[in-house]
């Protein structure tokens, strides 16, 4: 496999009047090209930040991606998406990375059709002229699942449901084949089903494009059967990445059993799992010099309130920030 997206060292803040918001504090990644890669985490540790950083969607100011790279391989050819020039990622975001977030109404424009929607898009970044944008428009509508495509090309954003307007965010995301998806919170606003629908949807036009796809959630159990990696953010730092089964099956950081243990499930005396996470996820305003989940962690010791535990290696694909063993109950 080879490597589609580097990241390392992104450091975001934004500048308040309160003070800095320590937003993303060096978070490093690797995308390798077709893998599906799920950030987690609670809400508020830094995962809209860490992609609108990458697409260089983050309002500047109050915002500023003070460090970092983000490698966009093309063959051996790397570009660093942090240096690009507006024009240039303009061509990037909807070419190369497609992307939806959380609440299509705000992303959709209200005064114009949904077919005329995607097919700027085909104008602009394939240059179709407008008859071949609308054929195509038409045939991508099919694609996600929009019924009487035609007919829906007309249709405002208000005329669709919130599960519809979804896959017409995903036809414009898809409209130039990506070779990235990123999808932030994409199912939260929708109802249970509709989710399962997304999801599913998402999965089958990975295979067919072959697309890698980064999918934030701060749900685990969405992630199980459609991400290859998992990594778990807190505080805007990664503290845990692994490859899905053994993030399921081991899991090391403190922070992570914690967001396991609050899945809803069954345990073998067959009650109902709904464990939280006890306390608040932590203030990024004034980040401390130690680990920022230690006030949180029953298994916190004197280290963990004088250092910050840096991402390591426990094993083959799992990397985990705690000085705790949890499996053997004591200090690494
Ligand atoms: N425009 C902004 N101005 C100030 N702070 C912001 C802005 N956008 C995000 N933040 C802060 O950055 C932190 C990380 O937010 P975010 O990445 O949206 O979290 P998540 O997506 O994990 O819920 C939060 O503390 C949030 O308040
Ligand atoms: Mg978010």
């Amino acid at each position: 496999m080879s490597p589609i997206l580097q990241v390392r060292n992104l450091v975001t803040r934004f500048d308040t009047v309160d003070g800095i918001v320590h937003a993303v504090n060096g978070v490093s990644f690797d995308l390798e090209e077709g893998e599906t890669l799920a950030i987690v985490g609670e809400s508020g540790c830094g995962k809209t930040v860490t992609v609108l950083s990458l697409l260089r969607l983050i309002p500047e100011p109050p915002g500023r991606i003070e460090s970092g790279e983000a490698m966009l391989y093309e063959g051996a050819a790397r570009r660093d998406l942090l240096k690009l020039s507006e024009p240039e990622m303009r061509h990037i975001r909807g070419g190369r990375i497609g992307f939806i977030f959380q609440d299509p109404m705000t992303s959709l424009n209200p005064v114009l059709t949904i077919g005329e929607q995607i097919a700027e898009s085909l104008v602009e970044h394939l240059g179709m002229d407008r008859d071949q944008a609308c054929e195509h428009t038409i045939k991508l509508l099919a694609r996600v699942g929009i019924p009487d495509p035609e007919k829906r090309y007309s249709n405002y954003p208000h005329q669709f449901s919130g599960g519809m307007r979804q896959r017409a965010m995903i036809a414009i995301a898809i409209a130039c084949t990506p070779e990235i998806l990123i999808a932030d919170e994409p199912t939260t606003a929708l109802d249970v089903t509709v989710q399962a629908q997304i999801v599913d949807l998402v999965k089958h036009l990975r295979t067919e494009l072959g697309m890698a796809v980064i999918w934030i959630t701060h749900d685990l159990g969405v992630v199980a059967g459609l991400a290859d990696w998992v990594q778990v953010m807190y505080g805007g730092m990664v503290v845990e990445r692994a490859f899905v089964d053994y993030l399921y099956e081991r899991p090391q950081h403190p922070y992570t059993i914690g967001l396991l243990g609050a899945l809803p499930g069954l345990d073998r005396k067959g009650t109902r799992r709904l464990v939280s996470i006890e306390g608040t996820p932590p203030e990024l305003m004034r980040p401390p010099s130690h680990c920022q989940f230690a006030p949180r962690c029953s298994y916190a010791f004197d280290r963990c309130w004088q250092e910050i535990p840096p991402l390591l290696p426990v094993g083959v694909r799992h990397e985990v920030a705690c000085f705790f063993n949890v499996e053997k109950g004591r200090p690494w």
